[in-house]
């Protein structure tokens, strides 16, 4: 096994042994690339979801959120292009029953002769199977009798329910061109090969954001959003700037609804992959959806009096996959102190602060608890008095939590604690009633 993908593999067990991430459905042996986030994980996807959704709808006047249904009627995804479009070729071994998607084994896989290709899984030449088209959406019923007339489809991106939705959003907020609509929620895809962890799953978080814009000032648009999402990797979560870049789609790799497309990627355990995708959908979606619905989906504007079908530039993140960036951003082996260490920074941490009394005894544990209940108004802070102090700490570092806090003999006599900081280990005497006062100073100016 290579380094990084050991590295992946300590992350995998760090989240299960810490409580942020589990396989789903464990005890029956697992269930095909689907994850359970655990109480540090849900703690840390809610801490990244709400930064996303505070810099798009709190601090752009322009962009409201939505809510939207994961089921919606069949006809959005032919609409949409989904029924007939959103395909993966794959490929079966006749010898071992592996899947592989035939893009992934051969660039060229539509001319390759595959009877000559060799199986990665068993070895075998001439046992793979020509590529077949396999739909990503999962089907379902609704209502009790399942015929062909009730198929319902999970949506395999949230980006429609804004689509069918934004004439009632616009009307509603009284919204004006340039306008955005934000939405976080499930998505759904029946991947053929599901990997590396929590990076590509079969049901999963989107957090997209479709900007309406007048044609011919998409290009402007599509360059200043770009900018902005890079800047809430570096800026906003504080990742690492040179492990993420952009790729932008060739020909070949534009979805069928869009003009331009770039990707940004972060370096992951197992190389350069795509965290967010930034597209120029253009109108395709909007004349798409008033030729199949038979409604007006066209923009009045009231000044001009000109109608037109705006164009759209989606911003389109994984919560999944953001949320493993800021894990494998954050992994640090501490090899001079022997230790491992989530140096996440303390507004995405799960828990802020642990409270521990030096000693079970001696009034410790009381006051201890005292300065827990006044911090837990502040943060989500927990309190620990099992094991020794330095164990207690070690399972904070590896949980990310940034402030240790002990509560010994000196605090009986003046009422002061030492504050520990994760990454340092270097330790203050603080005043308890000027704690909050001074962790509040310490996040503010974390680098
Ligand atoms: N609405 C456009 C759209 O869905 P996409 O590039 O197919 O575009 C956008 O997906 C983002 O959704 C990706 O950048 C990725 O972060 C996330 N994503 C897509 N498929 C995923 C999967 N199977 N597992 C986890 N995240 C996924």
């Amino acid at each position: 096994m290579t380094d990084k993908a050991h590295s992946l593999d300590k992350i995998v067990s760090l989240c299960k042994r810490r409580g942020f991430i589990f396989q789903s459905s464990e005890i029956y042996g697992g269930f095909g690339a689907v994850y359970d986030y655990g109480p540090l994980g849900i703690e840390l996807k809610n801490n990244i979801s709400q930064l996303w959704w505070r810099d798009m709808t709190q601090l752009h006047e322009n962009i409201v959120g939505l809510d939207s249904g994961i089921l919606m009627h069949p006809k959005i995804w032919e609409a949409s292009g989904h029924i007939e479009e959103f395909h993966d070729p794959l490929v079966d071994c006749k010898q071992c029953k592996a899947r592989f998607r035939a893009d992934e084994l051969i660039t060229d896989f539509e001319s390759a002769d595959w009877s000559a290709i060799q199986c990665p899984t068993c070895g075998t030449t001439g046992n793979l199977t020509e590529p077949r088209q396999f739909n990503l959406m999962f089907k379902t019923h609704m209502g009790p009798v399942e015929s062909e007339g009730d198929i319902a489809y999970l949506r395999p991106e949230t980006a429609q329910g804004i689509y069918v939705n934004y004439l009632l959003v616009q009307g509603a907020m009284r919204k004006k061109v340039p306008f955005g609509i934000a939405q976080i929620g499930k998505a759904f895809r029946n991947e053929i090969v599901a990997r590396n962890f929590i990076f590509r799953t079969r049901e999963f978080e989107q957090m997209e954001m479709q900007y309406f814009v007048k044609p011919g000032t998409d290009d402007d648009e599509m360059k200043a959003w770009k900018e902005e999402r890079f800047n809430f990797y570096t800026v906003g979560l504080g990742i690492n700037k040179d492990k993420l870049r952009f790729h932008q789609h060739g020909h070949g790799e534009l979805a069928h609804y869009a003009k331009e497309a770039w990707d940004i990627e972060y370096e992951f355990p197992f190389g350069w992959s795509e965290v967010e995708g930034i597209h120029n959908r253009t109108d395709f979606d909007l004349k798409r959806h008033q030729e199949f619905s038979g409604k007006n989906m066209q923009y009045s504007d009231q000044i001009s009096n000109e109608k037109y079908f705006p164009y759209i530039i989606e911003t389109s993140a994984g919560l999944n996959r953001m949320l493993l960036i800021v894990l494998a951003d954050a992994y640090w082996e501490d090899s001079e102190n022997n230790r491992t260490v989530l140096k996440l920074h303390p507004k995405l941490a799960p828990v802020k602060a642990v409270v521990c009394p030096l000693v079970k005894k001696d009034g410790l544990p009381e006051l201890a608890r005292n300065v827990t209940d006044e911090l837990k108004k502040h943060y989500k802070v927990i309190y620990d008095q099992q094991g020794s102090i330095g164990k207690r700490y070690y399972r904070q570092d590896e949980a990310g939590t940034p402030f240790g806090i002990t509560v010994d003999h000196q605090s009986l006599e003046d009422n002061t604690v030492t504050l520990r900081n994760r990454d340092t280990q270097n330790q203050d005497r603080v005043p308890i009633d000027s704690l909050v006062e001074k962790i509040n100073d310490e996040i503010n100016n974390w680098s």
